[in-house]
């Protein structure tokens, strides 16, 4: 198949969709693959880079005019899908149920897009899965940005001068990101404790040497497709009144509770913000999605109540060379499964082709 690639239009993004490496592979594999001139400079891939690869460099409207298939981190915007040949098919993040408005455009050109945010999570499409593939660099990265706006250290220190205590770390959610972000945070040398509506996950996080905090007397969330489904009023209480106490001691607080399809959840109040110790920083990485704490800004870093609020949306975008090697690959994976190099097989009824196809032969799939 002609695969292309073009250097993302969403600000602030650095990613791109293909690595060199991966490129390789899928010429090697039957593919060709033309690339944008500078395509993946901000992810310090150079065009030389592509070229070696086996790769075409071009301009980005001969590049999206020749394409059988447009490989994107973020969705095409409008000019993209306007330039791609009729029934060509696109690859990329859509969030198809919050973007209508796309949905229509691709299915108005008859394209075949493909949506990464909508991989199924079972154990076979876990190569696949970008969300977790990205959210596990963010969750790393979260700490990292947290670590640098506070005014202490994580570990415990022993020193001539005095000893200084380990940083308190408190992690809302602890699925992907936030797992990583307990073991990053430990490594680190912190004390880090965790929260989460699943209670299944209490062994992983104390496998990574955190502490659980149980929200007893309450029943816990129900999980669909290995998403948590929304708690009830009484439950956020009783889980509030037994983080409080954590809240109140912590330096760095990671937030990364997400809802599949609904607002994140409102879990720290500025009321609670305004009971943190002075200094403390909140890292609110679900703030593209509403935000987990009520004072958090997107996009900014503020001070409320003697306390730094961090609402940086695309943290993967920062670390954007292992973003995208990363998210090549689960492109690579997913290509593998849904074609040949002939082209695609649109086996319709098969769980992931299901899941992720959202428009085919200008017809809306959901
Ligand atoms: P996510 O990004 O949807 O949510 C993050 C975390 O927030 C989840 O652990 C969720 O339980 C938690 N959460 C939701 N509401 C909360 C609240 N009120 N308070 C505290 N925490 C709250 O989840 P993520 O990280 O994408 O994945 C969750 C799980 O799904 C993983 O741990 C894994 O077990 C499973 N998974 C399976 C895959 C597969 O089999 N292919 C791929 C990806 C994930």
């Amino acid at each position: 198949m002609k695969l292309c690639i073009v250097k993302e239009s969403r600000k602030g993004e650095n990613r791109v969709a293909l690595s060199p490496q991966v490129c390789a592979q899928l010429i090697k594999a039957g593919h060709e693959i033309s690339v944008e001139k500078g395509a993946g400079y901000a992810s310090n891939f150079s065009d030389e880079m592509y070229v070696a690869s086996g790769c075409t460099l071009a301009d980005k409207k001969t590049v999206l005019q020749t394409a059988q298939v447009l490989v994107k981190v973020n969705a095409p915007d409008a000019d993209e899908i306007q330039a791609l040949p009729e029934s060509a098919a696109t690859i990329s993040y859509l969030y198809a149920t919050l973007n209508p408005e796309l949905v229509e455009q691709l299915t108005a050109r008859k394209l075949s897009a493909f949506s990464m945010d909508a991989i199924p999570r079972i154990s076979r499409a876990q190569n696949m899965d970008a969300l977790s593939s990205q959210a596990n660099l963010a969750g790393y990265k979260a700490v990292i940005l947290g670590a640098n706006h506070l005014g202490k250290i994580f570990p415990l220190l022993m020193t001539a001068a005095g000893t200084v205590s380990p940083a308190r770390v408190l992690v809302y959610g602890a699925g992907v990101a936030g797992l990583q972000a307990i073991a990053t945070a430990k490594r680190l040398g912190a004390i880090v404790e965790c929260t989460d509506v699943r209670p299944e996950t209490k062994e992983q996080v104390e496998s990574l040497g955190g502490k659980f905090i149980e929200v007893k007397g309450v029943e816990a969330a129900k999980v669909e497709g290995g998403y948590a489904k929304e708690v009830s009023a009484d439950y956020l209480q009783k889980q509030k009144e037994a983080v409080d106490k954590s809240l109140f001691q912590a330096d760095l607080v990671i937030t990364t509770a997400l809802v599949m399809g609904r607002k994140a959840p409102l879990l720290i109040t500025a009321e609670q913000v305004s009971k943190m110790k002075l200094g403390a920083v909140i890292v609110d990485m679900a703030v593209e999605q509403g935000g987990n704490c009520e004072l958090s800004v997107k996009e900014q870093v503020v001070q409320q109540h003697g306390v730094t609020l961090v609402g940086v949306s695309n943290l993967p975008s920062t670390l954007p060379q292992n973003a995208s090697e990363l998210y090549a690959k689960n492109i690579q994976n997913l290509l593998n499964h849904l074609a040949t190099k002939d082209g695609f097989k649109f086996e319709l009824e098969e769980d992931i082709t299901k899941g992720t196809l959202i428009t085919h032969q200008g017809t809306k799939r959901i």
